[in-house]
């Protein structure tokens, strides 16, 4: 299984913090943002890595990654997104990156407290299809909305004004490879991006999207409240403990 982190995009909630620098370059606590997902893939055993930027001050990746020497990592891969085209977007220009495999993708602004190796093993048990990770939280508004019944996701809405459930679709996914046929029909959203949303819910309708639920806290940073509050929970308990 391969690895993707999407960090292009152009923070713009974060204004005027990211008019010069990409928000996954901004600091949580003691180190930048995209530090916390590339260690998350990393710890779920999972080391082939592409990192998709753009917007502001993409070549800083390079400068300040390197080729993931200070994960473990031997080589990492890069690719830029012109514009803010949206999460499936990004993710489409990793087709030949995949190379015919499964990926799992953490958005790079999603922080963890301790690891996905479960769900990434239960992935690579259910051979295709995909798999979400949820969480309950207190403003399900802000993120993608599953209505559950049992332990089936009947369908997934993207920032609903009245959520159907109290869980959030955290920005975790994995993915067999026919997601880059799924991307290639989507049709932009109201926001005038193509929805992750949206390809999640093709594979509901294929009958073949899994998902379970993430043990310890969990937090995107993209706006200066949930950034704030990403430095306190990183500060108080640290991210990614296996
Ligand atoms: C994105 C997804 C949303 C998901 C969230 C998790 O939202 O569209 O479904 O719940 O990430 O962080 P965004 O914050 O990019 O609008």
């Amino acid at each position: 299984m391969k690895g993707i982190i999407l960090a292009g995009g152009l923070g713009s909630r974060l204004n005027p913090l990211t008019k010069i620098t990409n928000k996954h370059l901004l600091p949580v606590y003691n180190a930048p943002m995209i530090y916390y997902p590339i260690q998350c893939l990393v710890n779920a055993g999972i080391k082939d890595i592409m990192i998709v930027t753009g917007g502001n001050s993409a070549g800083d990746f390079l400068k300040l990654l390197e080729n993931g020497r200070e994960f473990g990592l031997k080589h990492l891969d890069y690719t830029y997104q012109q514009g803010e085209g949206g999460i499936a977007e990004a993710l489409g220009l990793c087709e030949y990156f995949a190379k015919g495999e499964s990926i799992c993708v953490v958005l790079g602004d999603n922080i963890i407290e301790k690891n996905i190796c479960k769900a990434v093993d239960d992935f690579r048990a259910q051979k295709d299809g995909a798999k979400v990770i949820l969480k309950e939280v207190s403003d399900p508004e802000r993120f993608g909305v599953p209505e559950l019944d049992g332990d089936k996701i009947l369908n997934i809405v993207e920032k609903p004004s009245s959520p159907k459930s109290s869980y959030a679709v955290t920005g975790i996914y994995m993915y067999d490879n026919t997601v880059f046929d799924i991307i290639k029909t989507l049709k932009p959203s109201d926001r005038g991006e193509l929805e992750i949303t949206d390809v999640n819910n093709a594979y509901i309708d294929k009958g073949n999207l899994t998902w379970c639920e993430l043990e310890g806290w969990w937090t995107d940073a993209d706006t200066f409240s949930s950034l704030l509050h990403a430095n306190n929970l990183v500060a108080d308990t640290g991210a990614n403990n296996l």
